[in-house]
Order: structure tokens, then sequence, then C-alpha cells
């Protein structure tokens, strides 16, 4: 840790625990200590730690081909390829390596899809207050919170932010000046804040009306993470284009913009490039885990146990606790006081939760939890609320 120091750059407020391996829902710290996760490395390791069909198909590809680049092509990769566009109901495919790459791919799917049919100047970018889409700084500019508009200017010009749920703004956002708009249906950093059925509604509406891009960043609650393949589908809104990356290879960096309809074939021929996006290795990783995840009998599971959980924190009336929102197993709780400090109770006491934002915990366990587990968690947390 005290090294971690000398040669880390100082970006992470890192909690004090060195990690050696992971099993199931656990993680084994060189303390000797076992933690029990309710984080899944932010949404991540969505199948757990050590899942052993996951650590197969990772080390047999690895032994046969971990790289070969994009000028050739691989059979993995492919697989990987139709096996995704087929569940999130999408034709094409862009792989990159993380979420704000997959974003930046989306946006400019937007503008060029834009500028080929209505010409320059149509350009902007519609997002929402409290979003989060990467550390680009295109998207900074797109993530619609001041905190991250300082330090690295000049960014990128052309984002328009405006209130969730407000239809009204979205109305006047969405004018002649507009190409897409980028909304995360359940927002992750900013504290688990689903969008309403009708702000949903209005947003494909409008878009499909004006010809704008309806672009929705699954990131983070995509994946099975809500209890449906997409966030989106649990609205009975499907997008445009649609960008993936944290569990889409369960732990095996990798993102995803993936198009549908008139924006599949936007992108031609060296208008984008990745040197490590879609390698086997991450293919090979990323159907295992599109095998497992899209499942309706699995995701059915995710639903029922985030529901399991939000029942049970709500029953407690627990003081310290002002809200509860959830969807499958993405759920953010407000407390009454700072969740950095409930971070730290709880990883004393073994279990690993999250914060978002100064006043908010965030649960993202693992979709393998059982019910014994999740009894476990819940009761070192209600200890320490
Ligand atoms: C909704 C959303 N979009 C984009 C990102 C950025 O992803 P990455 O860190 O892989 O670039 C995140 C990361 O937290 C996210 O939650």
């Amino acid at each position: 840790m005290a090294l971690e120091k000398d040669v880390f750059m100082n970006t992470y407020h890192r909690l004090p625990v060195v990690f050696t391996h992971g099993q199931g829902v656990y993680l084994f710290g060189a303390d000797g200590k076992r933690y029990l996760d309710f984080t899944s490395g932010i949404a991540v390791n969505c199948l757990g730690y050590n899942y052993p069909p996951l650590v197969k198909a990772v080390a047999e590809q690895a032994e046969k081909l971990i790289h070969a680049s994009n000028y050739f092509q691989s059979d993995t990769s492919v697989a990987f390829a139709e096996r995704l566009v087929s569940a999130a109901g999408m034709t094409k495919v862009f792989f990159g390596n993380s979420g704000a790459e997959a974003n930046e791919g989306a946006c400019k799917i937007a503008r060029k899809y834009s500028l080929m049919k209505y010409g320059a100047g149509r350009h902007t970018i519609v997002t929402l207050k409290g979003s989060f889409h990467g550390r680009t700084i295109t998207m900074l500019s797109a993530t619609g919170q001041d905190k991250f508009h300082k330090d690295f200017g000049p960014f990128t010009e052309g984002f328009r932010y405006i209130p969730c749920g407000d239809i009204e703004a979205l109305d006047r956002a969405l004018d002649g000046s507009a190409a897409g708009l980028l909304i995360e249906a359940v927002q992750g950093e900013n504290g688990v804040v689903p969008q309403t059925r009708a702000f949903m509604s209005a947003a494909a509406r409008l878009c499909a009306e004006r010809d704008i891009l309806l672009m929705f960043d699954e990131i983070q609650c995509g994946m099975g993470r809500t209890g449906s393949f997409l966030a989106a589908t649990g609205y009975g809104v499907k997008p445009d284009v649609i960008t993936l990356a944290k569990g889409l290879a369960g732990g095996v960096p990798v993102g995803a913009v993936l198009a549908g309809g008139k924006s599949a074939d936007v992108l031609d021929v060296g208008d984008h490039g990745s040197t490590f996006g879609g390698n086997p290795l991450a293919a090979a990783a990323g159907l295992v885990v599109l095998e497992t995840v899209d499942n309706q009998a699995f995701l059915k599971e995710i639903a029922r146990k985030g529901e399991k959980i939000t029942t049970a924190i709500r029953a407690w009336n627990c003081p310290s606790i002002k809200e509860v929102r959830g969807k499958g197993l993405m759920i953010g709780v407000d407390v009454a006081g700072d969740a950095w400090d409930i971070m730290t109770a709880c990883l004393k006491r073994g279990l690993l939760v999250l914060s978002a934002g100064q006043n908010t915990l965030r649960f993202l366990p693992p979709y393998v939890i059982t019910d014994a587990e999740i009894d476990a968690g819940l009761a070192v947390l209600r200890e320490c609320l």
C-alpha cells in the first residue's frame, strides 16, 4: 500500500485493502480476511469471481490466440458480435475497450448520420443532468455534471444538458441543431436514478419524429443488471444506438457500440478503429457472459434477487435511510450520514459496498449471488447503518 502511493498517479481514493484472489461472490484479502462483494468491480464481474466456464474459455483462448489485430478476421470475435447484436436486437457492432470509447463511437455515429443527411451545423448531442458518460475529454463534455467541467478545457463543444424527467426541456433541446440524445435509462454514478416511463416514451417519440438518434448508454445498467438484458427493454423503448462495456466480458476489458436500422451502416472504412477492440480473448469471455445472461430464467432471478434486497432494506424502517431505489441488482440507498463512512464500516466487517455521491450507497452484486449470501450481506449492512 505504501508503494502504491509512490508509483500511481493520485487519481483514486482507494480503500485500505489488497485483494489476492476471488471465488464466487467473495474476494480474499492479503490480510487473510474474506469479503462478501456487493460491488462486482463496479458492475463488471457480473458472474462473480473464478466462474469456471469464464476462466476455462479465457484460458483456452489465451492458449490459442490472444490478439492478432483488426486487420484480420477472427471466428471468436465474429461469434461474439453475432451473439451480441442478436441479444440486443441491433444489427451491427463496433468493439472498443471501455465505456467512454463506446460512447465516443455513439456520438460519432450521430454526428455523421446527421451530417450526411442534413449537412453541417446539426451536431448537438443532448444529455441529461446528473449523467456520467466517461472520462475522455469529449465524454466529460457529454457528462451533465458541472464538477467534471473544470481543469481540462477547452472541452469538446456541441453538448447540451436537460434535467431528468423534464419533457418540456427535452422538447426544446431536441431542436434543429440536435443530432442525438444520449441517455442512461438508470443513472448509475448519480446514485441509481431510473428515468420515468413518461420521459422515456417522450424521448423515443420526439427522436423518431425529428430524425434524431436515440442513444442509450447501457454501460452500467445493461447486460442484465436491471433484470432485463437491456434496461431500455424494461421501458418498452427501442433505441437507435446502444453502448455497453463493464459487465460485457465479465472482467476482461471490452466496450461496444451497437446500432440498428438507419444508424447501422453510418460508419465506413477508416471512420473509426481500435487496436485491441474485440480481440479474441475479450470475445471468448464475452461469449460466456452472453450465453449465461441472455436467458429469460436467469434475468428473472436477477429481478427477484434485487426485489428481495430492496424489500428487506425498506422493511427495516431504519432512521438513517432516506430512500431506497432499485431495478434488479442495481440498487441505490440514500443515507443520512456520509456514505464513505458506512462503506468503510462495512469493509471492516467484511462487506464491500459502493458509494455514488456523498450520501448514497450503491449495491451492484454479482448476478450469481445466492439468497443466503444476500441475507449475510444485509445483516452486516444493517448493523453498520
Ligand atoms: C453509464 C456509464 N457510462 C460510461 C462509463 C465509462 O466507462 P469506462 O470507465 O469503461 O470508460 C461509466 C463508468 O462508470 C458509466 O457508468
